[in-house]
């Protein structure tokens, strides 16, 4: 996230909601990020999140009458679809392939031969406003997405695009991420530092030499990219994200029941890892015997 980021609080037309940065400039940002890079979240809580899909999918199957349709999964906010990728090269995702329908979606601009998985559907929409029919999908989840969205209108839209029965699991952003990315800063001060000096010395000792144009030029980009990446990290982390993001289970669990008062809901933090930053997991079901008719959105 190397380019300035604007912030500029957003209201959801629907809910109200406000959250610090729109959908409109999670697109931009992420739309520029994926140039370069497949993914933008922590290996492990990855893996963690394909084991509980997998045991979601393969008890799907276990209940579905051979006649059934495939079961149909969408990921929201997916990304470059490293997720769906991951999970193909799983061991036991040959035995589920065939009853499975991969949907991903996402707000950045990723291109078709930028995708990494096989056999998917992708589509670039905003995750609070979902362009799929009632009761579409048996599996709605998310990796360090969600949160990133107005919350209310984006599991408002998860509860009508899931089928009656269905099942929704996440992955959310955990405090601890912010604060390693600020540490980073230190750094990144010296470096800038660094880099300020050296433009000095060019400046007063360098020009006699025939490329000292060029030189500063160069100098003074490598400076202003410093500059930049610096002002992204206090602006995102010290800023945007501690605002956007769930700070404890708790928070968490409170929100999920008052969006969803009927159904079963299991929250775990995971915290301490070496050298990794902790993460959020929840895993929301609903079942016809729970009624959660109820809180289906309008
Ligand atoms: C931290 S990345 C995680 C990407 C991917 N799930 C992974 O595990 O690598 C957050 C993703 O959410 C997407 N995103 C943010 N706001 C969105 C929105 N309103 N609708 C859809 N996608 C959104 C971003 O474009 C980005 O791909």
């Amino acid at each position: 996230m190397t380019e300035r980021l604007q912030h500029k609080p957003y209201t959801d037309p629907r809910s109200g909601e406000v959250v610090p940065m729109s959908p409109d400039d999670f697109g931009t940002t992420y739309s520029k990020y994926y140039q370069s890079e497949n993914n933008d979240s922590p290996d492990q809580s990855r893996r963690h999140l394909i084991e509980r899909l997998i045991i979601g999918i393969e008890t799907l199957i276990s209940e579905k009458r051979a006649d059934d349709a495939k079961i149909t999964i969408l990921d929201i906010g997916a990304g470059r679809q490293i997720l769906e990728n991951e999970l193909q090269h799983h061991p036991r995702f040959s035995t589920i392939a065939e009853y499975v329908s991969i949907f991903t979606l996402d707000i950045a601009n990723i291109s078709a031969y930028q995708l990494l998985a096989k056999n998917t559907a992708h589509v670039t929409a905003d995750g609070s406003q979902l362009p799929f029919a009632n009761r579409s999908f048996d599996i709605v989840y998310s990796s360090m997405a969600i949160d990133f969205m107005p919350k209310q209108a984006a599991f408002g839209e998860v509860r009508r695009v899931l089928k009656e029965n269905g099942k929704m699991f996440v992955n959310f952003h955990h405090p601890d991420l912010a604060e390693s990315e600020l540490r980073n800063l230190s750094t990144l001060y010296q470096k800038r530092r660094d880099q300020i000096n050296t433009l000095e010395q060019i400046r007063r000792h360098g020009q006699k030499s025939s490329k000292f144009v060029q030189r500063i030029a160069k100098h003074q980009s490598d400076l202003q990219e410093t500059r930049d990446l610096i002002y992204s990290i206090e602006t995102f982390f010290g800023q945007i994200f501690p605002e956007l993001i769930f700070h404890t289970t708790d928070d968490i669990i409170n929100f999920l029941q008052s969006q969803f008062p009927q159904a079963w809901i299991s929250v775990e933090e995971f915290t301490n890892l070496k050298g990794i930053n902790g993460w959020f997991t929840a895993d929301i079901h609903f079942d016809q015997q729970n009624g959660s008719e109820e809180t289906e959105a309008a």
